[in-house]
């Protein structure tokens, strides 16, 4: 049996760094230490002067979902795709409950999206839109079968669950061992801004951030933690922007509520002026919540610091801007919200954070592959460098410039949201499962190779 051996390169993880060559086997982990003896056949990968860190880990992407009258541009090749370039071998999407339907049903919609097509391995968290009787009893039995994280909308109208729906799945959630994750936004601030600024002829894309001001975060972040709080519920606030809502995450994690953080790479890298973009060009930055003001970024990059904030995640959710266009050309409020970032969230975050001595190279790897791991449940199979742990490992070049742009992005959409933008850092190899998936630029991964990944119980991080 052939074995992949790294050598010369320092191991990086959330816990050190330390000097050691890896062998992998049979798509695991076999072996770390020093001036690992190669046999007969076996590859050998040189990492020396080069970081080998833990593949990452997103646990907030969108792939293949229809939203607002379209479908996210990346399907689960596309996605993936991306995915191993940025030095990401594993996600975690959303299998959606539509109305009417069953939670098996969703998973069973989402895995044939994924069957036959996904480069990396999977996960999904059930996204909840129709709690009736029948669903409050198949909660339990997801979490044994693997998706031990479950979504709620606290807005969107055609995904929107209410306080009595979210206390009770929280309740049933949190006792069956699994995770809620919350999208907070409040449904009636938004609604209603919206119709006030469309009455005023206010239809361009900048509005969108004025019709989703930092309160609609805070008050839902605030009344999901305090729903969460009555049945002890472990909970997971996805793509925090607003300074007040993470103070406030910060206060509950204090007091010892079991709530985790998430923020996404665009709001540590951009701001709400790209939204005010001329003519229509700002709807490529459209996304929910709204890119906000520096002070709130600041906040941001403080919390991720402070450990408030313990995961950085994509929220890939690429929509072209031919079909913003169709849907909102003369609406803001119809643009379908979502922005690509599956690719860039590793070197951004490098880029922006290690680079300019903002994170530590400990804190990147933590944020983007060992916290994800374990508030998911896919500990320790993955997220970490550990014997017998599946294999999947990124030699990591901190050297390495990149321009960002529509010429190097493997997404399926029109455009590149960080086009022109250089960044320091990046995937030189990726590996999954042993498998070299990419190399010196190159993709080398079969489509349907991905494999799904039952989940178990989640931690506090
Ligand atoms: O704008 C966003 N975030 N679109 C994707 C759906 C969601 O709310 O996460
Ligand atoms: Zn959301
Ligand atoms: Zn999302």
């Amino acid at each position: 049996m052939s074995r992949t051996i790294i050598r010369g390169g320092t191991i990086a993880t959330s816990e050190g760094r330390f000097a050691a060559d890896i062998a992998c086997a049979n798509g695991l982990i076999a072996e770390i230490g020093q001036d690992i003896v190669a046999g007969e056949g076996d590859l050998e990968l040189s990492a020396e002067g080069k970081l080998v860190l833990p593949g990452g880990i997103d646990v907030h992407t969108h792939f293949s979902e229809p939203f607002m009258g379209m479908v996210t541009a990346d399907d689960f090749t596309t996605g993936g795709e991306g995915a191993l370039a940025g030095g990401i071998t594993s996600h975690i999407d959303f299998a959606f409950q539509y109305k009417g339907e069953t939670l098996q049903q969703a998973v069973d919609n989402w895995h044939a999206r994924a069957e036959g097509r996904a480069v990396i391995d999977y996960g999904f968290h059930v996204a909840i839109t129709d709690l009736r009787p029948d669903t409050r009893d198949e909660i339990p039995r997801m979490v044994e079968a693997g998706y031990s994280s479950f979504k709620v909308f606290m807005t969107y109208p055609a995904l929107v669950v209410f306080d009595d729906d979210l206390l009770e799945i929280l309740r049933l959630v949190g006792g069956a061992g699994g995770r809620v994750s919350v999208h907070a936004e409040n449904y009636a601030m938004s609604n209603s801004l919206i119709e006030t600024l469309l009455a005023e002829g206010k239809t361009e894309p900048r509005w969108h951030a004025v019709a989703r001001p930092w309160m609609s975060e805070w008050e839902a972040t605030v009344r999901a933690m305090a729903l969460a709080r009555v049945y002890g519920a472990p909970l997971y606030v996805v793509h925090m922007s607003a300074e007040a809502s993470v103070a406030e995450v910060a206060a509950a994690r204090a007091d010892g509520q079991p709530v985790i953080g998430e923020t996404c790479i665009h709001y540590l890298v951009m701001t709400e002026e790209k939204l005010a973009a001329e003519g229509f060009e700002g709807a490529r930055y459209i996304c929910s919540p709204p890119l906000r003001t520096k002070q709130h970024q600041d906040a941001l990059w403080a919390a991720l610091h402070d450990r408030t904030l313990q995961v950085v995640g994509s929220d890939h959710a690429p929509f072209t801007m031919a079909d913003r266009r169709k849907m909102g050309a003369d609406d803001f409020s119809k643009i379908p919200n979502g922005v690509a970032g599956i690719e860039q969230v590793r070197p951004l975050l490098w880029s922006e954070g290690v680079a300019k001595g903002r994170l530590s190279v400990e804190r990147f790897v933590e944020v983007t592959a060992t916290n994800p791991a374990r508030a998911f449940g896919m500990w320790p199979r993955k997220g970490g460098v550990v014997v017998g742990g599946d294999a999947d490992l990124v030699i990591w070049d901190p050297d390495l410039r990149t321009v960002l742009s529509m010429e190097t992005t493997h997404s399926a959409t029109d455009y590149c949201l960080y086009e022109g933008r250089e960044v320091h850092g990046g995937a030189a190899v990726t590996i999954s499962r042993g498998e070299v998936v990419w190399q010196d630029g190159k993709l080398s991964a079969r489509p349907g190779r991905g494999r799904f990944v039952p989940r178990t119980e989640v931690a506090h991080v």
